[in-house]
């Protein structure tokens, strides 16, 4: 069994979110942090992040909103985000 992992924003508050529950999911109910939330399908890149340690995975984003070296630079759309181990986030 892997997870649930524990999200901390930085300089915020922390949340828990299974490997299987987008961390934008998972950071309103906990009600944690101020982010935008809207498409929730990863195309208007409202509800952009950045990871700033640990490990995870991210399902298909608008390349529009978050280029090839924004995601190299850990930056992630939050209902496509997916952790595989303990995170550290920023929000925008
Ligand atoms: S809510 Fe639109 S990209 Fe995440």
């Amino acid at each position: 069994m892997n997870g649930p992992h524990r999200i901390r924003i930085f300089g915020g508050g922390e949340f828990t979110c299974g490997e299987d529950e987008p961390v934008l999911l998972a950071m309103e109910r906990c009600g944690a942090g101020d982010i935008g939330v809207g498409c929730r399908g990863g195309g208007c890149g409202i509800c952009r992040v950045r990871v700033l340690e640990g490990n995870y995975t991210t399902g298909k984003m608008s390349t529009a909103k978050v280029s090839e070296s924004d995601r190299e630079a850990g930056f992630a759309l939050a209902c496509r985000l997916f952790p595989t181990g303990d995170l550290v986030i920023a929000v925008e």
